[in-house]
């Protein structure tokens, strides 16, 4: 039998993930967008206590309390938000709900990430080596850089490298999503590259997310709960 499931941003994403919620066992029984969101409520839920939500930076934090006010188990794919995860947090704690949210759910990048991480580590015992960040995604994306350079970016740090670290971000037209981070040194260049080669790895990556958060209490970044979603065999998130 399909789980009940709610999309909340019809964009994009949202269309995508309603698309191929049917393969991951979710019916889409509610869908709300800028016109109806005003709306939210138990009755217009329809029996979704599951949550997929898409939208824009300024609409999110709002977005989740009100989810999160209904009980409602929310997987979140907005980016540009993140001021706010503490507020978020609170109100996903004291609902006794849950939240699994990341800047990017493809597989792949959460791998890439980890990769980054690993390299990082290794190149903060070598201070000749400086290293670059850079993405490039179509012209609509309203933030950049991307939440997911972002990420890099903190990763690189908290492995312990402290060299110089510059950021850049490209905006232009349907550009799916690359994300590069180099090390440079007087003697050679280490590039490490994710290109994105369409927007479903995204999509399948956060119906994998609300499967798994079925029951769960708490806040989760999508990395942390990587390891568990392959050991349990889900189906592979590519295109
Ligand atoms: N985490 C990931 O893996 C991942 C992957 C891709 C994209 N993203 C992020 O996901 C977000 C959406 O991306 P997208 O490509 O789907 O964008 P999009 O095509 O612009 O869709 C966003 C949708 O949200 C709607 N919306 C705006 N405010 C809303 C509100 N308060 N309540 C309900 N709906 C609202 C918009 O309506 P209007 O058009 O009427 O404004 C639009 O339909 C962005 O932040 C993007 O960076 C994340």
């Amino acid at each position: 039998m399909s789980t009940p499931l709610a999309i909340v941003g019809t964009g994009k994403m949202g269309s995508l993930v309603e698309q191929l919620a049917p393969e991951h066992g979710f019916e889409v029984r509610a869908r709300f967008d800028v016109e109806n969101i005003a709306a939210l409520s138990r009755e217009s839920l329809n029996g979704a206590a599951i949550a997929i939500e898409f939208t824009a930076p300024a609409a999110a934090p709002e977005n989740l309390r009100r989810l999160a006010a209904f009980g409602v188990r929310t997987v979140c794919g907005t980016t540009g938000w993140y001021d706010h995860l503490p507020q978020v947090r609170n109100a996903v704690a004291a609902l006794d709900t849950a939240l699994v949210y990341a800047p990017n759910f493809s597989i792949g990048v959460n791998l890439f990430i980890e990769t980054v991480a690993r390299a990082a580590a290794l190149f903060a015992q070598h201070p000749e080596y400086e290293a670059w960040g850079w993405e490039i995604h179509h012209s609509a994306k309203k933030d950049a850089p991307s939440g997911t350079l972002k990420k890099l970016a903190e990763e690189i740090r908290a492995a312990g490298y402290t060299g110089l670290l510059t950021l850049s971000a490209n905006r232009a037209g349907a550009h799916t999503g690359t994300h590069e981070i180099g090390f440079d040194s007087p003697a050679d260049t280490i590039t490490l590259r994710h290109t994105a080669r369409s927007r479903e790895g995204f999509a399948h990556g956060a119906l994998l997310a609300a499967r798994w958060i079925a029951g769960k209490k708490g806040v989760f970044e999508f990395r942390e709960i990587l390891n568990e979603l392959g050991r349990s065999g889900a189906p592979s998130a590519a295109p």
